[in-house]
């Protein structure tokens, strides 16, 4: 599944986020890629130590949590520390596929990639992330303060940026649910399960299909 998810960050965060940046220091983005992603990688990100960089990771991972519909969708188990990148203009990030594997000392599956948009689409030309799938593919160039949650399996890349300047929030998340399509029917079920609870009074339904979920959970969950 690919999710968009609009308004994960408020108007405030989105503000104080960007505003930060424009102060950053960049680097260049090849130094977190991996072999085979660094020949097709050309843009720059906040330098992992720069002062501002632990205060946006928590603006953003606050917002992560805050987010049921990215906690159903995700079911987050462990996350990479969050990149902010940026793209001016002449920069791309060429085809390429994830790292299944990430980490040094504490290792993680990359089961799934967010790409959360934070500059105004009005403001850059290009830059969109594009993403194949046995369907084709598929172009995303999102409102600020949007999310594209997608599977680390694919192939993706983002289009060179033509004009303006392109800033991006991204990780990955290894979920509790390995396998794709549990994870769909598990988010189908919870949208459902959401969407009785809103009912006034609890029904054997609502009952049974909660009990559904907590049992699928105890089958695939890796905790
Ligand atoms: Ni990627």
């Amino acid at each position: 599944m690919i999710i968009p998810m609009a308004n994960i960050l408020t108007g405030e965060e989105l503000e104080l986020i960007v505003d930060s940046l424009q102060e950053a220091e960049f680097v260049d983005g090849k130094l977190t890629a991996g072999w085979y992603a660094q020949k097709v990688k050309n843009n720059t990100q906040l330098k992992n130590d720069a002062h501002q960089t632990q205060e946006l990771r928590d603006v953003v991972s606050a917002a992560l949590k805050r987010s049921s519909l990215f906690q159903i969708a995700a079911r987050p188990k462990a996350m990479r520390p969050i990149i902010f990148s940026r793209y001016q203009e002449g920069m791309y990030y060429g085809t390429h596929v994830d790292n299944a594997i990430m980490g040094k000392e504490k290792l993680m599956r990359s089961d799934l990639s967010f790409t959360l948009f934070l500059s105004d689409p009005t403001t850059y030309t290009g830059g969109e992330l594009v993403i194949e799938s046995t369907q084709g593919e598929q172009a995303f160039k999102l409102e600020a303060g949007s999310l594209i949650l997608y599977p680390s399996t694919t192939l993706h890349r983002v289009e060179p940026v033509t004009a303006g300047e392109r800033l991006a929030a991204i990780s990955w998340i290894q979920s509790l649910i390995r396998e794709t399509g549990d994870r769909e029917i598990l988010f189908d079920l919870d949208t459902v399960c959401n969407s009785l609870s809103q009912q006034s009074s609890t029904t054997t339904e609502f009952d049974l299909l909660s009990k559904s979920i907590a049992n699928l959970l105890r089958k695939w969950a890796e905790v």
